[in-house]
């Protein structure tokens, strides 16, 4: 070893002797584990619409910055597409969730605002937290008087900016929902915006799988959307919500899309420093992303499949999983100590299943955790097989 490495090997064994060392490993077992909620991910379906959108000829690579010579008619096409469908002023396309969290903490809130984020953010999150000018403090999980008391301090210390509220609508590590309804009415009542991060709702839930954050803004559908009865005549009355929705996860493919109002999205193009400085993600992509949200809207299957997988799960999984939203697809089971639950998740795969532990810093520390996640990628008989092999290694953990 290069003597210039030894810091980082010190740190790799610090991290060991804390059961927190991370490695990579492929893909063994029944999926237990991905965020692939609809099983569209390897799916023949969208190898199918893969092979379809090639066909027209798009281009894989983009080629440049969306500023320059990257901005492809398929990176429009899908923006449009979207904005429709899910009901926002406009659309902006990213190569991943985590860019798209960054670039919009990192962009919009101004200095003298202050963003006040749910104590469980995600990752990507912290990363525009730590790039943004405006101020920021935690409020507890999932607490709206928490989120009002953040900003009646704000406002008794003088705070004048604008106020920013941050949510997940499905928290990734608990499977619980937050209460979006009256975090719009907090955001309403204080001129304030929600950030929604949609990332696990999206394709999930929701009718035509527009997410948890559609019930919210479901009344101003614009004018093309599938649902022209419930278009609204004013778009701009609910545009202080803004809703990240990731392509990763339920609609099987990659890339994220930002839904605000159009003021907001040329400000993005103007300012947002990883979109304009970035080479565009693949307009073969944005166009199989197109096809993907079209076919979870009108395969409605898709999320009737998993909701029965959920239920079942919802029953096997009960005696070691408590979470308040039972109907959601991930199911934390606590184990606490890191060592613990990588020797955990370590027996689940040997018996086959690819069930992941999460340690901090990922989840707060003591609260280390299985989290096993309901796909379609998985038969019924695998989740209560998984069920009893929990059972069993809970007897001698
Ligand atoms: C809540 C949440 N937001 C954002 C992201 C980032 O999305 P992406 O995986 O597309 O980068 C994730 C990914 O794990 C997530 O769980």
């Amino acid at each position: 070893m290069h003597s210039l490495e030894k810091v980082y090997q010190q740190h790799l064994l610090d991290l060991a002797g804390e059961g927190r060392e991370r490695q990579l490993s492929t893909l063994n077992g029944i999926d237990f584990s991905s965020n692939d909620y609809l099983g569209l991910a390897g799916s023949d379906v969208l190898r199918d619409a893969a092979r379809t959108v090639l066909e027209t000829g798009v281009a894989l690579g983009s080629g440049g910055s969306r500023l320059l010579r990257g901005n492809h008619y398929a990176h429009a096409a899908l923006e449009e597409f979207a904005a429709k469908h899910f009901g926002h002023q406009a659309m902006l396309f990213f190569g991943s969730g985590f860019a798209a969290n960054s670039a919009v903490l990192a962009t919009l809130p101004q200095r003298g605002d202050i963003i006040i984020h749910d104590a469980l953010i995600h990752a990507s999150t912290h990363e525009g937290l730590r790039l943004t000018r405006a101020d920021h403090i935690s409020a507890a999980h999932n607490d709206v008087a928490a989120f009002a008391d953040a900003i009646a301090h704000y406002r008794a210390q003088g705070g004048t900016g604008r106020i920013w509220l941050a949510v997940e609508s499905l928290y990734s590590m608990d499977g619980d929902i937050a209460p979006l309804a009256d975090l719009k009415k907090l955001a309403d009542e204080h001129d304030a915006f929600l950030l929604i991060d949609d990332a696990h709702g999206g394709g999930t839930f929701g009718e035509e799988g527009r997410g948890l954050a559609d019930y919210l803004i479901a009344d101003r559908r614009y004018e093309g959307a599938a649902h022209n009865d419930t278009v609204h005549d004013d778009p701009m009355h609910a545009d202080n919500v803004i809703v990240l929705r990731t392509l990763g996860k339920a609609f099987g493919v990659e890339g994220a899309l930002l839904g605000m109002s159009s003021v907001l999205r040329d400000f993005m193009i103007n300012r947002a420093r990883s979109f304009i400085f970035s080479t565009a993600p693949s307009p073969f992509m944005a166009s199989l992303a197109q096809a993907a949200i079209s076919l979870v809207a009108k395969t409605p299957q898709l999320q009737a499949n998993l909701e029965q997988r959920i239920s079942l799960a919802v029953h096997h999984l009960k005696p070691y999983c408590k979470k308040p939203d039972p109907h959601t697809p991930i199911f934390p089971v606590i184990m606490g100590d890191n060592d613990r639950t990588m020797q955990a998740a370590a027996y689940l795969q040997k018996q086959g299943f690819d069930v992941r532990g999460i340690r901090p810093p990922t989840v707060p520390k003591g609260t280390s955790r299985l989290r096993i996640v309901i796909t379609n990628n998985v038969e019924k008989g695998d989740i209560i097989r998984l069920a009893d092999s929990i059972d069993d290694l809970l007897d001698f953990i």
